[in-house]
């Protein structure tokens, strides 16, 4: 049977990209639903024979599928959980930015339904947040920690959550204690500091840097994302695996590397 996809948002800049990678990717999926504010555009935006439906409500385009894709803002993420929790649906979200607060309704929404939540889709930094902590311990203890996130002008969260999310793998302390270089108040950094240093300009997709840095030598991990289709990917095949999952809180690590 086809699994029916609803992608929320769909004219936001990885919205577009997600409906055409469902469109694409017929018979294998449909696309059942779409979400924005303005339906007039995302009409004029569909091709001609698309026959989702086209809706501005949170609880419509829950209802409509059977997995919802979304990359919106906290605020509309936690009301499609809610939804979600609410009519058996499963939900892939990979919105940025949410606060505490926010990640303990998501945890307790997973208790009821197949939720996955991830601040990166793509391959190349689930692999880099399993390895990093590996090359941390190898390293040991004299070896400071930086991390630097370089997104484009318009991105609304900072530091990004890939950053963070690479942060809370790689500190001893939770919460990562978070080093912010700016602030000139602070006393010299401590052992379990982590630095970020954030950049944000232009059109960059996304770059992500981990440095391990003792007095005498550094070692730098990578990861630059050359198009933003490698998200809408990453994410439709997250929608595809969740499907078929019992009730939890996941992550693109059970998707891409324990489930390959
Ligand atoms: N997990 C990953 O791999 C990954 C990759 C890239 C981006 N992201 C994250 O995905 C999110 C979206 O990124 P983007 O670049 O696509 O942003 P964007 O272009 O600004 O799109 C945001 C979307 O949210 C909708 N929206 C905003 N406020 C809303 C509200 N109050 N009610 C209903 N809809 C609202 C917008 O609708 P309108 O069109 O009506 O304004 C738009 O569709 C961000 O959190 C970003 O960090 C994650």
């Amino acid at each position: 049977m086809t699994l029916k996809i609803g992608i929320a948002g769909s004219l936001g800049r990885m919205g577009r990209l997600l409906t055409r990678e469902v469109l694409e990717k017929s018979p294998e999926v449909s696309l059942s639903c779409a979400s924005a504010r303005n339906i007039k555009e995302l009409k004029s935006f569909l091709p001609n024979d698309c026959d989702a439906v086209l809706t501005d409500s949170p609880k419509t385009l829950v209802m409509e599928s059977d997995v919802i894709i979304d990359f919106t803002v906290p605020e509309l993420s936690l009301r499609h959980a809610y939804y979600a929790t609410e009519l058996n649906k499963r939900l892939v979200i990979g919105t940025t930015g949410f606060s505490d607060e926010h990640y303990q309704k998501l945890s307790k929404a997973g208790q009821s339904t197949a939720l996955l939540v991830t601040s990166n889709t793509s391959l190349g930094i689930t692999v880099l947040g399993s390895i990093a902590p590996l090359v941390k311990q190898a390293l040991g203890p004299d070896f400071d920690i930086e991390i630097r996130d370089v997104h484009h002008r318009d991105k609304k969260d900072a530091p990004s959550g890939t950053a963070l999310t690479l942060a809370s793998k790689l500190s001893s302390d939770d919460p990562a204690s978070l080093r912010n270089h700016q602030d000139l108040t602070l006393p010299c950094r401590n052992k379990s500091e982590i630095g970020i240093s954030v950049t944000r300009a232009g059109g960059i997709i996304g770059d992500h840097e981990i440095s391990f840095v003792s007095k005498n030598e550094i070692i730098t991990l990578s990861h630059r994302s050359l198009d933003r289709r490698l998200f809408a990917s990453g994410a439709l095949k997250a929608a595809q695996w969740i499907a078929s999952q019992k009730p939890g809180l996941y992550s693109m690590e059970d998707v891409l590397l324990k489930n390959p």
